[in-house]
């Protein structure tokens, strides 16, 4: 018999949103930090975006730790095989660049011989050792690697949408505080 709906639990659904603000709030900071001239505000930026981007490295390892405890919901049973697929490949690609992201940036800095200090609190041990061609590798990588975030982004939350205005199941209302089932 199909397990009837429910709701993320509330510390996974505090995880998704809190890595969602982080990462949507991430991206842009980067694209306004790389166009700006050397200068204070440059270096703060790019500080601000290492230690940001660590913070959802951690985040995401209780995120991963947690699902295992406490599996999500499952997917309404009406879905077609194919919708499921893709449902859980675009999960999937997220989870791995919730990963990804991170660590090419960490790698990034450590190959430009640049530590990465998490709110001057403590500083990481680099990845690599300097070597300014993998550098070069490492940026173009974390970049192409913003590009599919992006791409699964728009995949990810027009689905979400698709759900909850065409479908009208409980896929959104599951992951949203305070929302009762439908
Ligand atoms: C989820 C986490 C992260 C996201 C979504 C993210 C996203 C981005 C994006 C969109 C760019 C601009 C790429 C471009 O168009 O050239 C960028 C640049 C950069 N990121 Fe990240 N990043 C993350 C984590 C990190 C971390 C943890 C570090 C280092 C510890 C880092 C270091 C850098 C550096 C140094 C650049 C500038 C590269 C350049 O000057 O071209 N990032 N990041
Ligand atoms: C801001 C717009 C966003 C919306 C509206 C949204 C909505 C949702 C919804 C409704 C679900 C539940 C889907 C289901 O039951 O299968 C979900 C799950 C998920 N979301 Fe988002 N999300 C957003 C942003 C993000 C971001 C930025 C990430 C990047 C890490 C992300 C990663 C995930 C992952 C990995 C799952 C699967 C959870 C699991 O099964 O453990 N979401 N999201």
């Amino acid at each position: 018999m199909a397990e009837p709906a429910r709701k993320f639990s509330v510390p996974a659904q505090l995880l998704h949103w809190l890595i969602a603000a982080l990462i949507l709030f991430q991206v842009p900071l980067a694209w306004y930090m790389i166009d700006l001239p050397v200068s204070p505000d440059k270096l703060a930026s790019y500080a601000l975006h290492k230690s940001l981007g660590i913070t959802i490295l951690g985040l995401s390892c209780c995120r991963l730790a947690w699902r295992w405890l406490s599996p999500p919901p499952p997917l309404p049973a009406n879905m077609r095989p194919v919708e499921r697929a893709l449902a859980q490949l675009t999960h999937g690609g997220l989870y791995l660049l919730s990963f990804a992201m991170p660590l090419s940036g960490w790698m990034n800095s450590s190959a430009a011989n640049f530590p990465v200090s998490v709110f001057r609190l403590f500083t990481l041990p680099d990845l690599v050792a300097p070597d300014p061609q993998l550098h070069e590798r490492l940026e173009l990588l974390h970049r192409l690697l913003s590009y599919g975030l992006l791409a699964l982004l728009l995949l990810h939350v027009g689905a979400a949408l698709y759900h909850h205005v065409l479908r009208r199941d409980n896929v959104l209302l599951a992951m949203l505080p305070f929302a009762r089932l439908r």
